[in-house]
């Protein structure tokens, strides 16, 4: 079942996704060589707190942390851990809230120091795909035209693998809601895209194969190549001639560039 929201609920759900903008630029500002993931998870769940708000993935479905923390091949659902970040690793963070009942989840993938031309421009286009993704978000459009949008830009035009067994979602009361939001598909296909409609719109898109394992740990996702792994989320309400964006990459953008440890790739951003 979809659930459409009211223009008061999208600002309430506004203000989910900013914290979660917000507390993404507080990673950005800390990040640095020799830092572990725990010591991230542990900011990560402040900073929330201190906001009037509860880490949504803290017990969903048994989740034990705060926060995902993904490093390198990692794809996403990182358990944070006592390893240190280095020089090169790409480390994505995954955050979601609940502020006055209402969620916010999303992602964004830092470069720590350089790690070169290859991974850097996956990054880029990973995140060049999910704007090619929410343009699309409009009513009257489908779901199938986002995912196609994706995949277009990911796949068809540079080879990258996009990941199948993970999707983006729609969001609201829950973290999960109606409907299924792919990173591959056929334009013109799925559900109707209708005004008030939130969606999670999160390519995990691959250096190398499409395919993915899950740890032991009944969590960490992994490609099966062993190649880095590139995650970016935004939440977005579908409107007539433009989505809007709830969340907001620009602070982040703004504390990862004044940041000296990251590497940063200037991006065409539509907000
Ligand atoms: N952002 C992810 C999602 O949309 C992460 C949730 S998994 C969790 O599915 F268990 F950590 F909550
Ligand atoms: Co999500």
């Amino acid at each position: 079942m979809i659930i459409y929201k009211t223009d008061e609920q999208v600002e309430l759900m506004r203000k989910s996704a900013l914290l979660v903008s917000q507390t993404l630029s507080e990673v950005a500002k800390m990040l640095k060589p020799g830092l572990t993931t725990l010591a991230i998870d542990k900011l990560i769940g402040e900073t929330i707190r201190d906001n009037k708000a509860v880490p949504s993935f803290l017990n969903y479905h048994g989740y034990p942390f705060n926060s995902c923390i993904s490093v390198n091949d990692v794809v996403v659902h990182g358990f944070p851990n006592k390893n240190e970040i280095k020089g090169g690793d790409i480390v994505s963070v995954d955050i979601g809230v609940i502020l006055n009942g209402w969620h916010g989840d999303h992602a964004y993938t830092f470069a720590i120091g350089d790690p070169g031309e290859e991974v850097m421009q996956l990054i880029r286009v990973t995140k060049e795909s999910l704007y090619k993704g929410i343009e699309k978000a409009i009513v009257g459009n489908r779901i199938g035209d986002i995912a196609f949008a994706i995949q277009e830009h990911t796949e068809k035009k540079h080879g990258y693998g996009v990941v199948r067994e993970l999707v983006g979602h729609g969001l609201g009361k829950s973290l999960h809601e109606d409907p299924q939001v792919p990173n591959y598909g056929k334009r013109g296909s799925g559900p109707k895209l209708k005004e008030g409609l939130v969606l999670a719109i999160e390519p995990m898109i691959n250096l190398g194969v499409k395919d993915i394992y899950t740890e032991d740990d009944g969590w960490t996702v992994r490609t099966k190549d062993g190649k880095p792994s590139v995650h970016f989320e935004h939440d977005v309400c579908v409107r007539k001639n433009r989505a809007d964006i709830l969340s907001d990459y620009r602070p982040i953008e703004a504390a990862e560039e004044s940041n000296p440890n990251l590497h940063t790739e200037q991006t065409a951003v539509l907000q």
